[in-house]
């Protein structure tokens, strides 16, 4: 087995060696003047099981084309199966047309990665379910909820929890954790705008009274939708509330938002690299996901099963 990186999450792909007890193959990554990216391996993967890890996060475009050459110099280096590990796929928001003549890149995305020569495909949390169906090649998608789960039972358990998914669209997700949690009950964010124009309404479902929040979700990329969401919680009579967001996208001023918001800490995963601004936020925490993704990596190299890492 190889582990190969790319340059958009090193300390993730370091880890993920350090668990497998391998070193990361000898590659390199360099510019052309004009920002053409140019890879070389060097070291022989010939007839190689390969693991190559990108996240497609910020610059998103740079990171997939990263990707994408990564691929094409190990498929033509004879490498005899190529899995692209991707613990944050970008563009997976993209996975419908919101309206007439709008792509769907999320798919387009997915193709890229297939025809670039990749064998199949290791994901985190994918933003629906329903992407694993974009690549037609074995697409493992994998649940960071055991890992939040399990750290939401150490600093919180003993509390009266209350589950809560910030919008309607997550509340699969949110009821998975729930379960996790001896079966805490659940409350949904309902966002409304009854007419274009008039400012959003923040509908709970659930009585969240006198409860610990625990609002889950896939992504925080502005901010908003969570910071909302926790002042809407508060005002509806919640003790506290408290985020595990799997992506830790954070554009922009997201840090700042979360560091002036109700939200008593945002926890994330180590999916995206952190910025020095959420590594200097007090409110911010994050979670390695290395040794997930590390056994999942055992287990297609040695054919052993991966769905039952979350039984
Ligand atoms: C939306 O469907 C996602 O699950 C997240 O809720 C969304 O991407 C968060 O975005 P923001 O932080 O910009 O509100």
């Amino acid at each position: 087995m190889k582990i190969m990186s790319g340059n958009s999450n090193l300390s993730l792909a370091r880890a993920i060696a350090g668990y497998l007890e391998v070193p990361l193959t000898d590659a390199s990554v360099r510019r052309f003047a004009d920002e053409e990216i140019f890879i070389e391996i060097h070291e022989n993967v010939r007839g190689e099981d390969v693991f190559i890890c990108q996240s497609t996060s910020y610059p998103a475009n740079d990171n997939l084309m990263e990707l994408l050459i990564g691929i094409d110099a190990l498929r033509r280096a004879s490498a005899a199966r190529i899995t692209a590990v991707i613990p944050y796929f970008g563009y997976a928001r993209q996975d419908r047309k919101p309206g007439p003549r709008t792509p769907i890149s999320a798919k387009l995305v997915a193709n890229l990665i297939t025809e670039a020569g990749a064998d199949r495909v290791l994901a985190v949390d994918l933003h629906a379910g329903q992407i694993q169906g974009f690549f037609d090649i074995p697409t493992d998608n994998l649940y960071a909820a055991p890992t939040m789960a399990a750290d939401i039972q150490a600093r919180y358990g003993g509390q009266e929890l209350m589950v809560v998914s910030p919008d309607v669209g997550g509340v699969v997700r949110a009821r998975a954790l729930a379960k996790r949690l001896d079966n805490a009950p659940l409350a949904i964010v309902d966002k409304r705008r009854d007419r274009p124009g008039e400012s959003e309404v923040m509908n709970i479902i659930g009585d969240v009274k006198g409860r610990h929040c625990i609002l889950i979700d896939d992504i925080v990329d502005s901010g908003g939708t969570l910071c909302n969401a926790a002042q809407a919680l508060l005002d509806a009579g919640a003790k506290s509330v408290a985020a595990y967001i799997t992506h830790g996208v954070l554009s922009g001023g997201a840090v700042a938002r979360v560091d002036a918001s109700a939200l008593t800490e945002l926890v994330i995963t180590d999916t995206i690299a952190a910025t020095d601004a959420m590594r200097d936020s007090s409110r911010i925490r994050v979670l390695t996901i290395a040794p997930l993704l590390g056994e999942a990596i055992r287990r297609i190299a040695d054919e052993s099963s991966v769905s039952s890492l979350f039984d």
